[in-house]
């Protein structure tokens, strides 16, 4: 009987010191302060799983914290007014794991997507994307072209016939038809989804409170 009260007692115990010690000996001082310390990696799993969103409530008093997954670090950004440094270091944090998981619960994204979502390596997508979106729409040729393009279709003839046309129920519907074709053609060009009719009505219906 002893023994086993010995090992139920002292396993967990010695499991807890010990899990305490990798942690504390691979966390550096500058990073976020670690929660759910008692059972380092394996508390914050099962508490996840239990808890659910709520596990990210509870620690709300730490502006920024880490939760330390076996292999993985989740830095928690909880104050707002941390949000764009953390976004300012695309190389130093990665992204795509949380990008390719939001994108399969928000926007249904499929396997294949979620894999180049989720591409972390130099040449993967959010890299680039940022590499090149940031050039591109910095003050420049890229960005003149763009607004160029957006008051060329703003003043022409289409959208004149827009507001002559039948369906036309007033100035908002307008502008958002306006504003949606103007931004999507400067952005996506040639290929534009937005041309299509029946994508602007999918957009509408799916997100009415959003402006384009
Ligand atoms: C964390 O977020 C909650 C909800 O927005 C807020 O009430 C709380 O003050 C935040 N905590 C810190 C330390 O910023
Ligand atoms: C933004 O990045 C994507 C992905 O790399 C690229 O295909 C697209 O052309 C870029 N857009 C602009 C405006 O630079």
């Amino acid at each position: 009987m002893l023994p086993i009260l010995v090992i139920c007692v002292l396993l967990p115990l010695a499991a807890s010191v010990f899990l305490r010690m990798v942690l504390d000996s691979t966390q550096d001082g500058q990073e976020p302060p670690p929660v759910d310390l008692p059972m380092p990696f394996i508390g914050p799993i099962i508490r996840m799983w239990w808890m659910g969103f709520d596990y990210y409530r509870k620690h709300r008093q730490f502006p920024i914290y880490t939760i330390r997954l076996p292999g993985i670090r989740l830095y928690v950004v909880n104050s707002t007014s941390l949000i764009s440094a953390v976004q300012h270091h695309p190389r130093t944090l990665s992204f795509s794991p949380i990008l390719a998981r939001v994108a399969a619960t928000l926007i249904g994204a499929s396997d294949a997507g979620c894999e180049v979502l989720g591409d972390d390596a130099e040449n993967g997508f959010i890299r680039r994307f940022h590499d090149f979106n940031h050039s591109s729409l910095s003050t420049g040729p890229g960005l003149e072209v763009i607004r160029t393009r957006f008051w060329n279709l703003v003043t022409s003839s289409h959208s004149r016939q827009f507001l002559e046309s039948p369906g036309f129920t007033g100035m908002y519907q307008w502008i958002s038809h306006e504003v949606m074709l103007a931004t999507s053609e400067s952005m996506y060009g040639a290929q534009n989804p937005f041309r299509d009719s029946a994508t602007r009505a999918a957009w509408q219906f799916v997100e009415p409170p959003l402006p384009p």
